[in-house]
């Protein structure tokens, strides 16, 4: 019953503040169409990380888990001209659905994706694009969120932006019965952000579409 709400709420939001964009749509459809699985960042959702790269003023971006490149598109279309998103999968076949989306979206100069396991390609970005990146979206592998967030403090400057992905899971981060790799992950990076003097950080509930789960929201001070 909730779930259903939640579902039609996002429906009635998105109706009004993020109409049918036939590039995003046809970047589900593919995706779904080539078997990717349909773990998306919902519309609205896609909206609030184009909008806090805009209100920083993003020009450079790291994506952690392209996936089919739903949230990758939203993020890239906050930049300007001269903007960059770098964006990281594992999946060969999730990076080649996600280069003919970004491409019918007209992102492919701004947008550069690097296959492979996150944590080696991150070594390669850092080597090839030193500079620091205004914002990160970590929205991967979960039992590596610990990893991912010591690469983004590195990889990031005072006023960057560090956004994770699925951090609340339905309730499991909470759920002493939950133990699997990416409950712990999650967990784990709860416990980083508390005691990381270079960032103030809160987490955000969010349900959808996609159910209850939601966001942590990290700004390096330091
Ligand atoms: N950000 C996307 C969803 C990403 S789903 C969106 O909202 O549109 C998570 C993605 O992370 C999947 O495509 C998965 O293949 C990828 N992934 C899993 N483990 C990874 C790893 N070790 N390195 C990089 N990507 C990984
Ligand atoms: C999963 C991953 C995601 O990034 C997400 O938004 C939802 C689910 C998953 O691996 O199950
Ligand atoms: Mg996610």
């Amino acid at each position: 019953m909730s779930q259903d709400l939640w579902a039609s709420i996002d429906e009635y939001i998105n109706g009004h503040l993020a109409p049918p964009d036939p590039v995003l749509e046809a970047a589900l459809t593919d995706s779904a169409a080539a078997g990717l699985p349909n773990i998306s960042v919902t519309p609205n959702q896609g909206k609030l990380l184009f909008l806090l790269a805009r209100t920083i003023g993003a020009k450079r971006i790291l994506e952690i888990g392209t996936l089919g490149g739903y949230s990758t598109i939203w993020l890239a279309r906050s930049l300007p001209d001269d903007g960059k998103l770098i964006t990281l999968e594992f999946e060969p076949k999730h990076a080649e659905v996600a280069r003919a989306n970004i491409a019918r979206a007209g992102l492919d100069k701004v947008v550069e994706i690097h296959v492979g396991p996150a944590l080696e390609t991150l070594a390669v970005v850092r080597e090839t694009h030193p500079g620091p990146f205004d914002l990160i979206f970590v929205d991967a592998d979960k039992q590596n969120n610990p990893g991912y967030f010591e690469w983004a403090l590195k990889l990031s400057r005072k006023g960057s932006l560090i956004i994770v992905d699925n951090v609340i899971r339905g309730g499991d981060v909470i759920d002493s019965g939950k133990s699997d790799a990416g409950v712990v992950g999650v967990r784990k990076l709860y416990e980083m952000l508390a005691k990381e003097p270079r960032v103030v950080a809160t987490a955000v509930q969010t349900v959808g579409s996609n159910g209850h789960d939601g966001f942590t929201i990290a700004l390096v001070t330091g």
